[in-house]
Order: C-alpha cells, then sequence, then structure tokens
C-alpha cells in the first residue's frame, strides 16, 4: 500500500486543485489493515482504465497492490440494487479508519464498472473527486460535465452530487476535509 500511497501524494503535488485542496506530503503511519476482496474488487486487476501521463504510474500500482487492500462497500443493497453493489467498491487509503492514518483528511480510491448510475447523494465532509482512469458524468444541481483522467470536481458540504459511468470503467482518487469527516455518503431521498 505504501506505493499506492506514494503515487498518490505524487499527484497531489503536482495537480494544482488537489494541492489547494489539501497537503498530502506529512508522514502518515501505516495501520497494516488485513486485506479484504469485494466482488468488485476482483475486477479492479483486469480491467484497462485509460489514465494520463499524470495517473498511469497511480493507476498501474493499484491493479499490482489490489490484493493488499481492504476493499470495502459504500451501500447495502436495498439501496442501490445488485449490479452496481457488485461493480462498486473502494478503499480507504488515508483516513481514521484507512490504511494511513490520518484525523484530518480521508482519502478514498473508488472503482466502478462501465454505464453504472451513482443517484444523488451528499455529506457534510468537503470533496474533491480526481478521475485517475476512464471517465463519467458528474452531476451537480448546477452543472453536469465529463471528467477524464486527471481531472478534478469539488462538492461543498452538504452539497447534493451524482455520477454517471459511460462505455469505460472509472477508478478515482477521492479526497474528504472538514466536518463529518468520520461520516460516508448518504443517498439523498
Ligand atoms: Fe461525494
Amino acid at each position: 500500500m505504501q506505493t499506492i500511497l506514494q503515487y498518490a501524494q505524487i499527484i497531489c503535488q503536482n495537480n494544482q486543485e488537489l494541492r489547494n485542496f489539501c497537503d498530502l506530503n506529512i508522514s502518515l503511519r501505516n495501520k497494516n489493515l488485513d486485506p479484504k476482496t469485494t466482488s468488485g474488487s476482483s475486477l479492479v486487476r483486469t480491467l484497462d482504465f485509460k489514465s494520463s501521463d499524470e495517473t498511469f504510474p497511480m493507476v498501474e500500482a493499484i491493479k499490482k497492490h489490489a490484493d493488499e487492500a481492504q476493499w470495502r462497500q459504500t451501500y447495502s443493497l436495498s439501496e442501490v440494487g445488485k449490479d452496481f453493489a457488485n461493480r462498486h467498491c473502494y478503499l480507504e487509503l488515508i483516513g481514521p479508519n484507512g490504511h494511513f492514518y490520518s484525523e484530518s483528511i480521508r482519502g478514498f480510491i473508488a472503482f466502478w464498472g462501465e454505464n453504472l448510475n451513482y443517484k444523488w447523494h451528499s455529506h457534510e465532509a468537503e470533496e474533491i473527486y480526481c478521475v485517475l482512469g476512464g471517465k463519467a458524468l458528474f452531476k451537480t444541481k448546477k452543472e453536469t460535465k465529463v471528467l477524464k483522467a486527471n481531472e478534478t470536481q469539488f462538492h461543498k458540504s452538504w452539497e447534493s452530487h451524482a455520477m454517471e459511468t459511460l462505455e469505460d470503467p472509472l477508478l478515482a482518487f477521492i479526497l474528504w476535509r472538514g466536518k463529518g469527516l468520520d461520516h460516508l455518503a448518504k443517498m439523498d431521498n
């Protein structure tokens, strides 16, 4: 997991929006979490994610070390349905429950298969997405846009957002800061 963290730190350092959001160049204690798979995580290793020069090393490191990660699912079957639950998963790289401990920042690596609809949801923590591989439609109540590798999207505290993957699977690096750091996203009703 150390390799993945190092590439995350490099991406954060070299991307202005991420760098402005938080500083990842701090020493973070490895909690040596036990690896865990989900039905979606077995796909990560096998898929071809369209990356950029900036994100390629991190995408390859995630695929190579996917078996060392503690993969999780955010939502229950009743909330998102079987297909979504089977083809979406995330790992907490940095954070209170992450591979590397932090109380002030949370960093997730998340995977979605192609043609998935991540419905409107929100959370208290402020958030920035950085696409590592693939592309997807990112929606807020104000705009919808396509994001590709090394492009970012910021969400304010409690700002509703949704996302749809198109013909490509998506791998994203997601950072959280501020209040509500220890809670996960909730579906909006
Ligand atoms: Fe979010």
